[in-house]
């Protein structure tokens, strides 16, 4: 099953992703993307055409000191899944309840410059009927954009980036899977790499900025060694083909998984040791044409995806390194919610405070002070899926 969520900024974009298993693809994408800038001369210019400058300050403005992309585009499946969490049921009364609450964070802009959004949420009103979209928009940031998960492929992804683009998105997601244990192999590094950089070009031909996502699962027992043999191959794939695809570098941002020991692994390591692997990869394959590097966090704590992030920031680095959270921005708002209505303004300040964490270890500044335990948890569950 192959999914995308595109993310954005002020519009919203649409995407794809294709998912790689064990080196088998879980969606066939197929067909190359019709080109659709009549300004370009040729097929073998630099994408973007008459977007360029458009693409470098979307892209810019996501990656703005201390601020991060706050990933909500967790499918109704995997949304209900957290609903079961706090016993909750998985409808069209609690999703949006959820989704209310989190973008109407008061002054979250401050730390969170674009939001991932999942399809449906496009079109979901907050539960005092005001547009979802409208919300992030006017209360966020005027640049917010929309996220959307689809899950047609390539197909027919150049007309449906141009139409999201028309209702005013600005950036996209498309995240692609690969598993470490029994793989992956060469040929699903490939596909992989292939589907990500024809994904991009295909955006930027339409104005949004590609968020390109190569996740490496933390699934498995593997050391941090491996997870760096495997990201290094996976990385320079990826930016062969972007490369090859013609794609502005300066008009993308890179949100990979973090370089740890698999999540099964015996080896526990320091955060300084995470940064250390993940800034010699950092260095040794992406371009500091790239605007920022938006890490997901994949299953580690809250406190630990902060911890590293932090560690990661403290010395210059020549992109933005920030964060692009899902589950370590949520948890613990979502738990201390507990689908109560006298629990929203505490689950709110949680997230806030996780927000802030998370901006100040952009700067290099997180204490790691008054985390709670509930953000020491490991979120990490196998086969976890969005
Ligand atoms: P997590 O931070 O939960 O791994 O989510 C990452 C993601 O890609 C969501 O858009």
């Amino acid at each position: 099953m192959a999914s995308a969520s595109a993310s954005l900024f002020k519009s919203s974009i649409v995407l794809d992703k294709s998912e790689w298993v064990k080196g088998q693809t879980l969606r066939q994408s197929s067909v190359a993307a019709v080109r659709c800038n009549p300004a370009a001369p040729s097929s073998l210019t630099i994408r973007a055409g008459s977007y360029a400058n458009e693409l470098v300050k979307t892209a810019k403005t996501i990656a703005s000191p201390g601020r991060g992309i706050l990933a909500m585009d967790e499918s109704n499946a995997t949304c209900g899944k957290s609903l079961a969490s706090i016993g909750l049921e998985n409808t069209e009364v609690n999703r949006p309840a959820w989704r209310t609450l989190l973008v109407t964070v008061p002054s979250l802009g401050e730390y969170i410059s674009g939001a991932i959004l999942f399809e449906e949420t496009l079109y979901q009103s907050t539960t005092d009927g005001r547009k979802i979209v409208d919300v992030l928009i006017e209360v966020w940031c005027p640049l917010l954009v929309p996220m959307m998960r689809w899950c047609q492929g390539l197909d027919g992804l150049a007309s449906r980036s141009a139409a999201y683009y028309q209702q005013d998105a600005h950036f996209a997601k498309w995240r692609t899977v690969l598993s470490i244990p029994n793989g992956p192999s060469a040929l699903a590094v490939k596909e992989a790499a292939w589907g990500l950089a024809r994904y991009a070009a295909i955006s930027q031909d339409n104005g949004l900025v590609p968020i390109v996502e190569p996740e490496i699962l933390l699934d498995g027992e593997h050391s941090i060694d491996r997870t760096f043999e495997v990201a290094q191959k996976v990385w320079a794939e990826v930016f062969f083909y972007l490369a090859e695809n013609n794609v502005q570098f300066e008009g993308i941002l890179l949100k990979p998984s973090m370089v740890t020991p698999g999540a099964e692994s015996k080896d526990k390591v320091s955060s300084a040791t995470v940064a250390d692997y993940i800034l010699k990869l950092l260095h040794r394959r992406i371009p500091p044409a790239v605007p920022g590097i938006m890490f997901l966090s994949g299953g580690q704590s809250e406190v630990e995806a902060t911890l590293n992030l932090n560690a990661m920031n403290q010395s210059p680095n020549p992109w933005h390194v920030s964060f692009s959270y899902a589950r370590a921005l949520q948890n613990t708002a979502l738990k201390t919610w507990g689908g109560r209505i006298e629990n929203v303004q505490a689950a709110q300040e949680a997230l806030l405070f996780r927000a802030k964490s998370n901006s100040l270890a952009q700067l290099g500044k997180y204490t790691g002070e008054g985390e709670s335990e509930e953000a020491k948890k490991e979120l990490f569950v196998k086969g976890y899926s969005y």
